[in-house]
């Protein structure tokens, strides 16, 4: 779907919608080359279809999954304050359209006067775009369909003054470190000087909290990660049967991070786009990091990526960070 085949009942009050097609191939080629490796491993960019996005919805309403509900406590607690610190209607660039909750809040105490969601998931994008734009008529909303982690150009008419990016719900951490490095880095490019960032990040905390978010005793976050296998057999073409991997989120102490992985229950071969991947038992393939940081470290990382780590807010139980960075 491109700008031209969405009707104006798909859009709405949405006017601006930008297709820049993160293209189904993408998926097929990283699913194949990530399979072709030693470790296999398939990046969680793809957890998102229509399925996914609303499985992670129902992770963030789990009650061992703290980030978002601690996210959003952090944005209602401290609106008063981001807003002296970033000052009246900032040009809003959200990196991934996620909880409406969150951009809500930060439009509320901001007044906004232009708002830009990138997000890779057309459906969802187009979705909360027009339910945003239906409700702040004083916003202009220019939704942008694109995989943000690969360079993006802003559309050129967009004011160049006043720009903040938002990054909430600690997705940053589902890159590597120098990963991240490089994202921050771009993003300030892409934002231009004088940009500032809005930055959620989840902090280290004791093994257990850890352990029970990513291992939920319903089953939500394992529903999510095999959906990925579902979303590869259905649009792929693959012969992955689900009762044979299960869902495993270890912390792995030295790298600062939760993996999540699909372990293999027996020795198998899948066929994926027409060819033949053999596991072993008890093999898994790697299908996302979610890196946790301490309040120093995220700092230092924002230095070397050339911003200036202004503001920090965090919650009384230090589960979470939000970083008011400026480029
Ligand atoms: C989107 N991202 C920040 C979530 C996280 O916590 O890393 C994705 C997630 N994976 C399992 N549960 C939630």
């Amino acid at each position: 779907m491109n700008i031209t085949a969405l009707t104006r009942r798909d859009l709405g009050a949405l006017e601006n919608f930008h297709d820049l097609d993160p293209t189904q191939d993408d998926f097929r080629s990283a699913v194949l080359d990530g399979l072709g490796h030693r470790q296999k491993a398939i990046s969680s960019k793809f957890f998102y279809d229509q399925r996914g996005s609303q499985l992670f919805d129902a992770i963030t309403e789990l009650p061992e999954y703290y980030p978002t509900r601690t996210e959003i406590g952090i944005l209602r607690r401290y609106a008063r304050e981001i807003e002296a610190a970033v000052g009246l209607e900032p040009v809003v660039v959200e990196f991934g359209a996620g909880s409406v909750v969150k951009i809500r809040l930060l439009l509320d105490a901001l007044r906004a006067p232009v708002f830009v969601p990138i997000d890779i998931s057309r459906e969802h994008l187009v979705r909360s775009s027009r339910e945003l734009a239906a409700d702040y008529a004083d916003t202009r909303v220019i939704a942008i369909c694109a995989d943000f982690t690969r360079d993006i150009l802003l559309p050129a008419d967009l004011p160049t003054k006043n720009r903040l990016g938002f990054f909430p719900g600690s997705t940053l951490g589902n890159f590597t470190r120098e990963e991240a490095a490089r994202f921050l880095e771009r993003a300030r490019t892409t934002l231009g000087p004088g940009s500032a960032f809005l930055i959620g990040i989840d902090l280290r905390k004791d093994e257990e909290t850890l352990h029970a978010a990513y291992n939920d005793s319903q089953g939500v976050t394992a529903a999510f990660n095999l959906n990925l296998l579902r979303r590869i057999n259905r649009e792929i073409g693959a012969t992955f049967d689900l009762t044979k991997f299960r869902h495993e989120a270890p912390w792995v102490q030295e790298k600062g991070r939760i993996e999540m992985r699909l372990i293999s229950t027996e020795s198998q071969s899948v066929i994926v786009a027409g060819q033949r991947f053999h596991f072993a038992a008890g093999e898994h393939i790697h299908t996302e990091n979610s890196h946790k940081y301490d309040v120093e470290e995220f700092q230092a990382l924002a230095r070397g990526a050339g911003y200036d780590p202004s503001k920090v807010w965090v919650d009384d139980a230090q589960r979470f960070s939000l970083h008011y960075l400026k480029a």
